[in-house]
């Protein structure tokens, strides 16, 4: 593995029209996303509803890599080609989770640090052994009264940091994703104070850990407003907030921000998306998205588990990915939604 390696593959994630579809829940959110379609969790379900995901006819030209859990980096397809082969014989490139999920911080109520970093080198060289050649660490940073503290944003900003900086050894693109919950009352102005300080924290602890820009990818949440404040600030003014804010914060080198959906509506994270790449003027980096929920939703509603709805599952997850492939290029439009694939 060369450092032009990782700047390819860094450059192929956020090729034109393209995007990332994030498809790491880990055991716990995978249940909760059947819970709602009612449909149990077991090795079985997952592998099939991944098995349809990835299989899906034409989704490469709008998806350009794949975020993985340990379990499905392990599994194979229906097919017997294992999940790794499915993707890469698409142009897929896989990638995989490697936090430990966001735990209690003590001594600070309401405030979360994500673990993982133990073991963590030796953990990414069986990853990209099995094929894998970028790796996610999610920091949570949510907003209420009196916090985010400094202590929380400087305790993720550093274990993204070494996250990052063990990933690159390791021969793997590191997607370094601090997100702001957006749950809460406050106004957009206050997402955009928060989002500021977390991505500068960021960054001056990739400084520090001799993180290379042009070989990252960042993940952030979007400038918005709490989902309990009214009213909401539209989707200009989030285009707006959220450009504004990335050109503050991140550097030129990096070759790309790929916004986490977070919890909006499929609709609302892609006209946000569309917004920002549709404004005038040139920005440094390209604007794209590493979508969970966004670009699984209506499939998953579609599926419910029955083999009989897996190709009409595969037409919802088309049309969604389809849609954020327009957005890339600032070409979507609402009426679009209307058209199925
Ligand atoms: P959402 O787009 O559903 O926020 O998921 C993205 C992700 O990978 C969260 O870590």
């Amino acid at each position: 593995m060369t450092a032009h390696d990782l700047a390819a593959t860094a450059a192929a994630l956020v090729a034109e029209g393209k995007g990332i579809l994030a498809a790491d829940e880990s055991f716990g959110t995978i249940e909760k996303r059947f819970e709602g379609i009612g449909v149990a969790s077991t090795e079985d379900t997952r592998r099939s509803y991944r098995d349809l995901l990835f299989t899906t006819p034409g989704a490469a030209e709008f998806i350009s890599g794949v975020i993985l859990f340990d379990e499905t980096l392990r599994q194979s397809a229906a097919d017997g080609r294992s999940f790794v082969e499915v993707l890469q014989g698409q142009g897929i490139v896989p990638g995989i989770k490697v936090d430990n999920g966001a735990k209690p911080l003590p001594g600070a109520p309401g405030e979360k640090v994500t673990e993982g970093l133990d073991g963590l080198g030796d953990r990414l060289a069986e990853y990209r052994a099995l094929g894998a050649r970028f790796a996610k660490w999610r920091a949570v940073i949510a907003i209420g009264d009196g916090i985010p503290s400094a202590d929380c944003i400087g305790a993720n900003a550093h274990a993204l940091a070494r996250f990052a900086a063990l990933s690159q050894e390791a021969g793997l693109v590191p997607i370094v994703e601090p997100e702001v919950l957006m749950d809460g009352a406050h106004s957009i102005a206050r997402c955009a104070e928060v989002t500021e300080a977390t991505l500068h924290a960021t960054f001056g602890a990739l400084f520090e850990q001799r993180v290379v820009l042009e070989e990252m990818l960042l993940k952030p949440n979007m400038v918005l407003s709490g989902t309990d404040h009214h009213p909401q600030a539209g989707v200009a003014e989030v285009a707006a907030a959220t450009v504004r804010t990335m050109r503050r914060c991140v550097p030129a080198a990096v070759p790309g921000i790929v916004f986490l959906s977070g919890g909006q509506s499929d609709e609302a994270a892609t006209a946000h998306l569309n917004a920002m790449n549709a404004m005038a003027g040139e920005q440094p980096w390209q604007i794209g998205f590493s979508y969970g929920r966004a670009l699984q939703t209506p499939a998953l509603r579609a599926w419910r588990g029955k083999a009989d709805n897996v190709s009409k599952a595969k037409d919802a997850f088309l049309h969604r990915a389809r849609l954020n492939g327009a957005a890339r290029r600032g070409r979507y439009s609402a009426d679009m939604e209307a058209a199925v694939a």
